[in-house]
């Protein structure tokens, strides 16, 4: 299969939109840019289509995707019921970086789930998703448009890179604005929670609705051998993730002693190719770790050593997706 890249000015939509639109209705797999990272997308209520997902990405059939959707009475195709905390959090974040986990309403394929009598739903922001699926007139599941493992693309080469030829068409609209994928919130408990962080922060969270849970493994400081172990609520949390070929060591703990950890850690793999990343910036980091992955990776990089920062806002996302990518955390 040869597979086309449109380019789409997404504040001037054309009618390549609808071409892709056209392609989704038939049933074929297309990526396409979202706030978070590059998505790859297929008609949620067609079955066969949304099997090539998982083939096309070597993804675990056991790890559910999330459903995107432009309106809200597309929500009601998807969702049994819900309650007032989810209520709140659509009000105050859709459309936008947040998914929530609602009951699901029986007509959604079993494989969209995998078998979970929940739903993964997200309204996403960006003008080009939201034409993609009001045109398409179905909702759209799509997990991140990486092979499975790998780090999310936030470009259309990086989608290009990982799936040539195994998918239709690419749309490419520049870099994703937040670079990492949306905060994942669990609205089917009493206390809501959070399973995976992201650009809609916990303080946000708990702002819009009081008390809510976050899952052990959002800050799990082991390795993913240990956690695949672990009883886990979001299957997609037991898979190493976002990872590049480098094996990435984390250093965790004040700034002086982390510097001198760091100083050893060059010393000792001197004569490997290795990189040091500090991040001064927090958005910035966010929107670039994993282009950082995809080139460190062009480049043969064998090590790569990261300074761990605080966990205020963004950071519990960046710092959860660099422990997860991470074979070592030390804390100093
Ligand atoms: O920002 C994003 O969320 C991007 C863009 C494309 O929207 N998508 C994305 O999808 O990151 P994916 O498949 O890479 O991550 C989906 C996460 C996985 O961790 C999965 O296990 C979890 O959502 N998930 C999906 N359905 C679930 C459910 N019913 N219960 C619990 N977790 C669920
Ligand atoms: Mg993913």
């Amino acid at each position: 299969m040869q597979t086309k890249i449109l380019k789409i000015d997404s504040l001037n939509l054309d009618e390549k939109i609808i071409i892709v639109a056209e392609l989704i209705r038939k049933g074929e797999l297309v990526a396409f840019p979202t706030e978070t990272v590059y998505g790859l997308g297929a008609d949620a209520f067609n079955p066969d289509a949304v099997k090539r997902i998982f083939v096309a990405k070597g993804r675990p059939a056991d790890n559910p995707l999330i459903v995107h959707i432009s309106s809200y009475e597309q929500l009601r195709w998807l969702v049994s019921e819900y309650g007032e905390n989810a209520s709140k959090l659509m009000k105050a974040f859709w459309p936008g970086p947040l998914t929530i986990i609602f009951k699901k309403n029986k007509k959604v394929p079993d494989i969209v789930t995998a078998g979970l009598n929940s739903v993964a739903v997200r309204m996403p922001s960006h003008p080009i998703a939201l034409a993609l699926i009001k045109e398409s007139g179905s909702p759209i599941a799509a997990p991140s448009a990486n092979l499975s493992g790998k780090p999310s693309p936030t470009k259309a080469e990086d989608v290009f890179h990982d799936l040539n030829g195994k998918i239709a068409c690419i749309i490419d609209s520049g870099s994703s604005d937040i670079g990492l994928e949306s905060t994942v919130i669990d609205c089917t408990q009493k206390i809501p929670v959070l399973l995976r962080p992201g650009a809609i922060t916990r303080e946000q969270i708990a702002n819009a609705i009081g008390t809510i849970k976050i899952h052990d493994a959002v800050r799990n400081k082991i390795d993913a051998g240990t956690i695949e172990k672990m009883k886990i609520k979001s299957p997609g949390m037991k898979y190493r993730h976002y990872a590049p070929n480098a094996r990435i060591i984390v250093v965790e703990g004040e700034k002086g002693k982390a510097e001198n950890k760091i100083n050893e850690l060059i010393k000792i793999y001197s004569g490997r190719k290795i990189k040091v990343i500090e991040i001064a910036d927090k958005n910035e980091g966010a929107r670039e770790i994993y282009n950082i992955f995809r080139i460190a990776d062009k480049d043969g990089i064998e090590i790569i050593v990261i300074s761990g920062i605080d966990e205020a806002g963004i950071g519990m996302a960046l710092m959860n997706r660099i422990r997860k990518a991470a074979s070592e955390i030390i804390e100093v």
